[in-house]
């Protein structure tokens, strides 16, 4: 039998030293089980969780040295290329990938709950009609709660399966309808004979006037956006969903906590911050300046779309979108195009630059994504919606995951404070 591996914490101030066992994962690092540390009454400090494992988890593996994801054991190439996009929802919700048989009923299970309730339709009208499509996201989303009191008790796993299927199926309604009103078009209701990505796109550019059918390399480029987003373990929109749920939380109020994470520049707003960023620069010319920028420590300017906290070679979404991103420039005959080419010409200078190589900056799968999606005419405030319909499925999953297992306790970090000490109040008129 494997020896029990123990790591031994010492104090040089008497406190005795404490054991703390080193537990193993399939793939990865070992982590020191620190839970005995209570027993001191002392914690350990970790602000942004750089050393931190907050749960254990079977669903998706990074090592961001060697530039490795894999969802469920399956490397993210391979999904990338040979996998649908409700293949590896099926995937990371249940564990396996479906048979032939279980792909078509996930489908028809999915297909039959596309469309929303008539009553959340009005939500819209109480939005200006120029709010940001996330903030919308984050109330529409959460509001799912008031309407599916049926499938709201988070013990019954048949409860949890219902949930899931609503939040996949109904996301990209709901993201559509954001679009939609945002422009003032009339939504378009799910044509439940297209794909799951198709049907977006049609929901997203169809009117009721015309005929509407999408090119399907676009479909493709779309499908392939989903699948890299799926899931990403445990980044910062994942554990806040976590967190919400720990406290017993429903699934649609934890997936709209997870929007709201998402939104952020740092998150899933990169996408867009990168389009920003490119139109700041305004000209290749004008490169050589912001990359300065970005290097001075004066300055708070970053290259949108650079580096990873956990990749530190090149992420192997990016990899993959960088392929796609050239076959849809190429595709669309955008190779040209001075926005394109300033994109690119910014991938080289950083791929070259002593500071970005020292670093490992490199450009990651938001830097592709977002000019993809430019491509695809998707306007720029709906760019983190897309990131957020592809990461409903790592969210649901994880939420479920953590629901699911027997050492879950509700999320509570503990701080080091360093307020002020005790202090009686005062009345006002005897302060300074
Ligand atoms: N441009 C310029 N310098 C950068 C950049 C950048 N984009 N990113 C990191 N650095 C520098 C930092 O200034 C720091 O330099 P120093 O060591 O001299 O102080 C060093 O690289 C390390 O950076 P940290 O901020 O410590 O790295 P962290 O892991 O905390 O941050 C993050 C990662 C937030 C993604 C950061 O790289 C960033 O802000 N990038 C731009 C935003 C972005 O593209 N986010 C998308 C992430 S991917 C996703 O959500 C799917």
């Amino acid at each position: 039998m494997e020896k029990k591996r123990i790591a031994t914490l010492s104090f040089n101030d008497g406190t005795p030293q404490i054991e703390l066992p080193i537990m193993s994962g399939t793939l990865g690092p070992d982590v020191i089980d620190i839970r005995n540390l209570a027993k001191t009454g002392m914690f350990t400090y970790d602000p942004g969780f750089l050393s931190t494992a907050s749960c254990s988890s079977s669903i998706t593996y990074i090592d961001g040295d060697a530039g490795h994801l894999y969802y469920r054991g399956y490397p993210i190439e391979q999904l990338a290329e040979k996998s649908s996009y409700l293949e590896v929802c099926y995937l990371l919700l249940n564990g396996e990938l479906p048979s032939e048989a279980d792909s078509e009923k996930f489908e028809r299970e999915i297909k039959r709950r596309t469309m929303v309730h008539d009553q959340l339709m009005s939500f819209y009208k109480g939005f200006r009609r120029d709010a940001h499509p996330m903030a919308v996201m984050v109330g529409v989303v959460g509001a799912l709660s008031a309407f599916y009191h049926d499938s709201l008790d988070i013990s019954n796993p048949e409860h949890r399966e219902v949930s899931a299927l609503r939040l996949i199926a109904k996301v990209p309604t709901i993201a559509a309808m954001c679009y939609k009103y945002n422009i003032g078009h009339p939504f378009m209701y799910p044509n439940n004979k297209l794909g799951y990505v198709e049907n977006f796109l049609y929901m997203m550019f169809a009117t009721p006037c015309e005929e509407y059918a999408a090119n399907p390399r676009i479909v493709k480029a779309l499908e392939r956006i989903f699948i890299l987003h799926a899931d990403h373990e445990q980044n910062a929109s994942t554990s806040t969903v976590r967190l919400a749920g720990s406290s017993g939380a429903n699934p649609f109020a934890c997936t709209s906590a997870g929007i709201a994470a998402l939104w952020g520049p740092a998150h899933g707003g990169a996408n867009e911050a990168v389009l920003k960023m490119l139109d700041e620069i305004g000209d290749v010319s004008q490169i050589p300046k912001f990359v300065a920028r970005a290097k001075d420590k004066k300055d708070s300017f970053r290259l949108m779309g650079f580096g990873h906290r956990v990749y530190k070679n090149m992420d192997p979404r990016a990899r993959v979108m960088r392929e796609t991103c050239y076959e849809v420039l190429a595709e669309l005959g955008l190779q040209n195009d001075k926005l394109f080419e300033m994109a690119m010409e910014l991938e080289r200078v950083a791929l070259q630059d002593e500071y970005f190589i020292e670093r490992k900056l490199y450009p990651n799968v938001d830097f592709y994504s977002g000019i993809v999606l430019k491509a695809l005419n998707v306007p720029l405030n709906m760019f983190t919606v897309i990131f957020a319909i592809a990461r409903t499925i790592g969210w649901i999953s994880q939420w479920n995951e953590m629901i699911s297992d027997t050492e879950r306790k509700i999320g509570r970090p503990r701080q080091l404070y360093r307020g002020p000490v005790k202090r009686d109040y005062r009345p006002s008129r005897e302060r300074e």
